[in-house]
């Protein structure tokens, strides 16, 4: 941890929550900090506008670098507040969740919720830096990396069937998977930065479903990782049954996400009326279906949109 804070930029405020704070909070000393309750109510405008004020008032300058020290909630609330204070302001990213280091850290996407829904508000802001450090991830707990974990199994799933062959991972190849995965999230983002050319949408496999689980049971009961797993093992069946994915590929996903201990189907999947009004407002959809990236084969993905709610609902019964 020493050797991250070192390389911070000397000018700097850091944006952290209590839970990371009181794990690693001794790594730094004499900071100008904003500590601010974990979970995901701290991506709000409330919480917004106090960083914002906490900003402007602990005298930070357009040099100063706004230091998202956290999870995903955290890099994605300070990253906004960096990509909006004065304009724009250096953005470092410090995750301390593995969902966080091979993910939403990278890529500069950057935001907060309403409570109309979640990320409806942000900003593209790259980061200037961003700085893993495994041994953060000392303190997270089972739950949570398997929640980074599901992550890690999309990207085999969607680009890299060798990746796969090094799970679920053994804690000494770790550190070569996470590099592995913000290796294959870059090669994306720098073709399609601004998500205008569609290439992005292949990182959504597992994502229609699952953001329309999280948003049906109010984030939180099942996490994000969970869902996308859940979403995961749904879309490949639902791959197979529109003739765009191999017959057994839905099996291998199913039994990959088994074997790394998460979870492939749920009672929420019943609630499909509740589930295909969220899939209808995805914004991958168009009037005339919902949109999923599905995998013609292990290792391959693509953006199938108009696929016809009367398919969906016939996937969401056959359990
Ligand atoms: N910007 C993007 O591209 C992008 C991509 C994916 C997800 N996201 C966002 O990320 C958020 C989820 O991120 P997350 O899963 O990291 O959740 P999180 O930030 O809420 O962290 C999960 C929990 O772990 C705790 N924690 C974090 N680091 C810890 C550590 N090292 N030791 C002990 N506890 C620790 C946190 O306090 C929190 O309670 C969501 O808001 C999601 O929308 C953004
Ligand atoms: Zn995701």
């Amino acid at each position: 941890m020493s050797a991250a804070v070192d390389a911070l930029p000397e000018d700097r405020v850091i944006i952290t929550d209590g839970n990371v704070w009181s794990a690693w909070g001794s790594a730094f000393s004499g900071e100008r900090v904003l500590v601010l309750p974990p979970g995901e109510q701290s991506k709000s405008m409330r919480t917004y506008d106090e960083a914002l004020r906490w900003v402007a008032s602990s005298g930070a300058s357009r040099r100063s670098a706004i230091v998202a020290f956290g999870g995903g909630v955290i890099g994605d609330l300070a990253g906004f507040v960096a990509a909006s204070y004065l304009r724009g302001v250096p953005l470092v990213q410090l995750p301390t969740t593995l969902l966080a280091q091979v993910d939403s850290s990278v890529g500069g996407k950057v935001g907060i919720d309403l409570p109309e829904g979640k990320n409806l508000v942000g900003a593209f802001w790259p980061p200037t830096a961003v700085s893993i450090c495994l041994e953060t991830l000392r303190t997270l707990d089972h739950r949570q990396l398997n929640n980074g974990l599901a992550e890690v199994w999309k990207y085999g799933f969607i680009m890299d069937p060798g990746l796969l062959e090094l799970l679920p991972p053994e804690t000494e190849r770790l550190e070569s998977i996470v590099k592995r995965c913000i290796e294959l999230k870059a090669r994306i983002v720098q073709e399609d930065e601004f998500e205008t050319l569609g290439l992005r949408a292949i990182l959504n496999f597992g994502h229609t479903l699952g953001h329309a689980i999280e948003q049906i049971t109010g984030y939180g009961p099942i996490l994000h990782g969970e869902a996308i797993a859940i979403g995961m093992a749904f879309e490949a069946r639902l791959g197979e049954r529109l003739g765009i994915t191999r017959t057994g590929v839905a099996e291998s996903v199913r039994q990959g996400l088994v074997s790394q201990g998460l979870p492939t189907d749920s009672d929420c999947l019943e609630r499909a009326d509740d589930l295909v009004a969220v899939m209808r407002r995805d914004k991958k959809a168009s009037a005339s279906g919902l949109a999923f990236s599905l995998l013609p084969e292990i290792g391959e993905c693509k953006l199938i949109r108009d696929v016809p709610e009367n398919e969906v609902r016939a996937c969401l019964k056959e359990r």
